[in-house]
């Protein structure tokens, strides 16, 4: 069951039922103010950090659920009958809802009472605000008489104390309010030098600061008093819960139209100009008059809207395919790149299913996000990778998470994680495919954001390595340290406290426990620094990696084959995981496919074999689960893997990041078919058909489908922020398509499904727009080039001159 359609020609999702199974939500903003907006206007704002910065409030695992929000109500002055035109919150009974969720912004309408409302919301490019345009119209034949309110409720900036410390919060609220504008303050008198402030374009009836008096008691936003009554108090009080609630009056004439226009923003003044008059309480208004004036007017908001499309065409632009396959297209062109920016923008911190509050940047987070939206910002991606590796440790090793705000790790929340440093590596290795920006391996980067310990980043990524090869257990292969990839994997944890956190619980660390997955990662890792090296003319340095990058894998291959597939572990006691010895968890997904995919096997016959058992054993029609048969109990020696029932989470739902490793690892051997299969399994826009059994959202991908063990099987959850995003981007374009950037030029080379005749492609690669046009002439994989007609030897084309070329290529 559809809740809705794809709009593609607009680049939009057409939600057109209320009774979504979840909110579906979108998101506002690109640079430093953002906000997470639903269907029915749901969600909040924040400026950079959504724990530390949060502009409104929203209310996590409320019922009912999506509360607090961008709430207009409109009130019918001849019966007293109210509504909001979003639906939520009053849940009047409207006619023709529609909500639009569009790249960067969210347009929701509906009718009641022959009066159409609509409103648009958007934050205009490089603005710390973000614009409510609501039109209004009259399709009666009679003058109505309407009130119209805004409303949010602002969050006392730091969302977990917001939450919690209210012996302290409720005396803490401050607002000032002049003309059309309330400004929210709290904490502006001490050691904040910001504040929020909520604008109208229109001149206002009345307005509220103060949540109860807007409410009433016992009331809530489905009812609040003020709009029952259309009576305001104008409450200027100190404590409690500040709001921001302008009431307009406005009668309309017969098919008659009005514009209002609302902006929400965030302002900081310089510590010294803080107050006007100085010495005063008052904020000083004038550094941010011309702002909200500016954004009041609808011809700039307009044209801040045009160019908020503009900004997008560019962004996507960089790679358009036509395929025989709509759900690829749709998600290359369209969702999955567009899903890709907002885990660039928003990390892991903020969703329906992120509160905001708990995590900072993850350093393997952020580093494989990279991978999905270099091609769209390198500039952005460059800065990125510098400010990771500035997170890195002496030792090689890195932080886990950093904070946005302060860009400083943040040993709190937990290390060990003996991966994380193979991450920054294959990110970098993607941004040099992508940009040819060689000098950046020199760019001077200190060590745990300490001064004067600066090395070239090229230093940092051995130091990668090195941390690594420096950690070695019993059989030769990488010491798993806390966990890998896989953050479930505690096999040195044995937490058996209630409540624990497995990310920080015991030492972190033990030289027994292995991991093949990181043994592949380095082989992966390695081999790609070994290119890098030999590319500057580091022939030795080249030299010596990759005969690390050999030992790795004849170690892996030699110790981590389990005679079917590759096992996933060796656990504290050297008794492996992932194997036929296993009782439970007998075969993981990872290693089959980032064994792979680092070449590990491959002409042996042991990676054809790994994809074999994957299809046997655990892929599913919902995608591939991670692992089989799930475990039944909690086991010390496993941690927080076996803390979920069998078919959730790590514990054999479909984890969605993992899923397109099987499907490069099966393009490598050239099965476009079962690697095209798989990508369509869990492709959001082929599973749109059952939106009511994957529930999340249809336009991006979640981390987890509910696994064949779990009692929903195929319920989506955890949509948005996942390094799914990336992963599919890329498996679908560098892998299946083969449009692969390298460090001498673009590759191409498809490995098509057999019923496709081909495609077609534009792809802009360091400043020259690609023209591809793949046919396929036979069964085989064999590709053949030719650029602008003349036949180009191997897959790799050439950087061309001019600044664009169009590119032949035949498969067969
Ligand atoms: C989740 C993992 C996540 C980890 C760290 C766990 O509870 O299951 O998916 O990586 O927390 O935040
Ligand atoms: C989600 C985390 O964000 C990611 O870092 C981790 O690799 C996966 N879960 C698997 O545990």
């Amino acid at each position: 069951m559809r809740y809705g359609y794809f709009d593609d020609a607009n680049r939009e999702y057409v939600i057109t039922r209320l009774d979504t199974p979840l909110p579906w939500i979108n998101y506002l903003g690109m640079e430093d103010y953002f906000g997470l907006i639903s269907n029915t206007a749901g969600g909040y704002s924040f400026y950079q950090d959504a724990r530390l910065r949060r502009l409104t409030r929203y209310r996590y695992n409320n019922v009912p659920m999506d509360m607090g929000g961008r709430y207009i109500y409109l009130r019918d002055n001849l019966s007293g009958d109210f509504w909001s035109p979003t639906w939520m919150p009053t849940r009047t009974d409207i006619k023709d809802y529609s909500c639009r969720h569009g790249l960067g912004y969210t347009i929701i309408g509906s009718t009641y009472r022959d009066i159409r409302a609509e409103v648009r919301y958007f934050v205009p490019p490089g603005q710390n605000l973000e614009i409510w345009d609501l039109t209004l119209e009259n399709r009666s034949d009679e003058e109505r008489p309407l009130s119209v309110f805004s409303s949010v409720e602002f969050c006392l900036w730091d969302a977990q104390d917001d939450a919690t410390n209210f012996q302290r919060n409720f005396n803490t609220g401050e607002v000032e309010v002049a003309g059309s504008v309330i400004f929210h303050k709290t904490e502006y008198r001490e050691r904040r030098n910001h504040f929020a402030y909520f604008a109208c374009s229109e001149p206002i009836a009345g307005f509220e600061t103060q949540r109860e008096a807007f409410l009433g008691p016992f009331r809530g936003w489905e009812d609040p008093r003020a709009v029952a009554e259309d009576a305001t108090t104008d409450s200027v009080r100190v404590g409690w819960s500040p709001v921001g609630v302008h009431r307009l009056r406005e009668t309309l004439q017969p098919g008659e139209n009005k514009r209002i226009i609302y902006v929400l923003g965030y302002h900081e003044n310089p510590p010294d100009e803080k107050f006007d008059p100085r010495g005063s309480q008052t904020i000083n208004k004038r550094t941010v008059m011309a702002v909200i004036e500016t954004y009041l007017q609808e011809e700039n908001i307009d044209a801040a809207f045009a160019e908020l499309h503009q900004a997008w065409d560019g962004l996507v632009g960089h790679l358009q395919v036509r395929t025989p396959n709509e759900h690829v297209d749709r998600m290359v062109n369209i969702w999955n790149a567009y899903q890709c920016m907002v885990t660039f923008n928003l990390s892991r911190s903020a969703s329906y299913f992120e509160s905001g509050i708990d995590r900072g940047m993850g350093f393997r987070d952020s580093n494989q996000d990279l991978l999905g939206f270099v091609q769209m910002v390198p500039d952005r991606a460059r800065q990125r990778i510098l400010d990771l590796a500035a997170t890195q440790l002496e030792s090689g090793g890195a932080f886990h998470q950093y904070q946005p705000l302060t860009k400083r790790g943040n040993e709190a929340v937990g290390s060990n994680f003996n991966d994380d440093p193979a991450w920054l590596v294959l990110a970098v290795s993607a941004y040099l495919k992508e940009t040819g920006d060689w000098p950046v391996l020199d760019e001077l980067v200190p060590y745990g954001n300490t001064p004067g310990t600066e090395t070239p980043l090229l230093e940092h990524l051995t130091r990668c390595l090195q941390y690594i090869i420096g950690n070695i257990g019993p059989h030769g292969l990488p010491l798993i340290g806390r966990a890998d990839w896989n953050d479930c994997l505690n096999l040195n944890t044995f937490s058996s406290q209630p409540g624990e956190s497995f990310q920080t619980a015991g030492n972190g660390g033990g030289r027994v426990a292995e991991s093949i997955v990181i043994a592949a990662l380095f082989t992966l890792a390695a081999s790609e620094l070994a290119q890098i090296t030999a590319h500057v003319g580091m022939t030795d340095e080249a030299n010596r990696l990759q005969g690390l990058a050999d030992g790795m894998a004849a170690t892996t291959r030699r110790y981590g084959w389990d005679g079917a597939w590759f096992l996933r572990a060796y656990d504290h006691f050297s008794k492996p995981v992932g194997s036929t010895e296993n009782e439970e968890g007998k075969i993981y997904i990872e290693p089959q496919g980032l064994c792979t995919m680092a070449g590990i096997g491959i002409k042996e016959g042991l990676a054809g074999r790994a994809l074999k058992a994957v299809e046997t054993h655990l892929a599913t029609e919902h995608g591939i689960v991670l692992l089989q048969p799930p475990y039944q109990q909690y086991y010390l020696q496993m941690g927080e893997i076996s803390s979920y029932p069998p078919g959730y989470k790590e514990n054999g739902s479909v984890f969605c990041h993992t899923n397109p490793w099987i499907m490069i690892a099966e393009a490598q051997l050239g099965n476009g078919d079962r690697a095209l299969d798989y990508y369509l399994r869990i492709n959001p826009s082929k599973r749109e058909v059952m939106s009511d059994l994957h529930r999340c959202e249809p336009y991006c991908y979640a981390q987890m489908i509910a696994g064949k063990d779990a009692g929903h099987f195929g319920e989506a959850k955890n949509s948005w922020l996942t390094g799914t995003a990336a992963w599919n981007f890329v498996a679908i374009t560098q892998w299946i398509l083969g449009l692969r950037p390298d460090y001498d030029g673009l590759r191409v080379e498809p490995v098509l499904p057999q019923g496709w005749s081909g495609f077609t492609a534009t792809r802009l690669f360091r400043g020259v727009r690609y023209d591809i046009e793949v046919k396929r002439v036979g069964p085989g994989n064999q590709v053949a080039l030719a650029v602008e007609g003349e036949p180009v030897a191997g897959t790799l084309i050439p950087i061309p001159r001019a600044d664009r070329v169009s590119v032949q290529v035949t498969v067969g």
